[in-house]
């Protein structure tokens, strides 16, 4: 059965119009969309999603940069989803990631890297469940 994970296209990436250039290279990839929904994040959805950098120095401002307007949030489907969203994203800090990627193409600053994406199957269950809570 072919893997699940979330991505979001961040409040970054919909000011800059890059929602189109993100699911081209998704599906460009193979991977197939499962569930697609603009929505902006309340904080409480934002520190749930985020719990796990809860302790971390950026974390309040990840949680006002996250909900500061509208995000895309998506569900991918496909033979290691996560592995290959996050080879298409490419590293967390945009400057260290590699030309081609979506990061290294188009972002510059570790907070504002336009996507993100889950980084393991049981981060996916979570995110998923969270974002789209009546996604079987
Ligand atoms: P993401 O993959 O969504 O996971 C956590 C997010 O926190 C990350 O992308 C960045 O947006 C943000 N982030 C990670 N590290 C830092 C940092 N050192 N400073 C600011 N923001 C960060």
């Amino acid at each position: 059965t072919p893997a699940r994970t979330l991505v979001l296209v961040k409040p970054d990436g919909i000011a800059r119009g890059l929602v189109g250039e993100v699911i081209s290279r998704l599906e460009a990839k193979g991977l197939r969309l499962v569930a697609a929904d603009l929505r902006t994040l309340t904080a409480e959805v934002a520190e749930t999603h985020y719990a796990e950098h809860r302790e971390r120095p950026f974390f309040a401002s990840l949680v006002e940069f996250i909900t500061s307007g509208p995000l895309m949030a998506l569900v991918v489907e496909g033979p290691r989803a996560i592995e290959a969203f996050r080879a298409l994203a490419g590293a967390t800090d945009p400057v260290q990631a590699g030309p081609g990627t979506i990061r290294g193409d188009f972002a510059l600053e570790v907070q504002n890297n336009i996507v993100h994406g889950s980084d393991s199957p049981e981060s996916a269950a979570r995110e998923i469940a969270l974002f789209f809570p009546d996604l079987g």
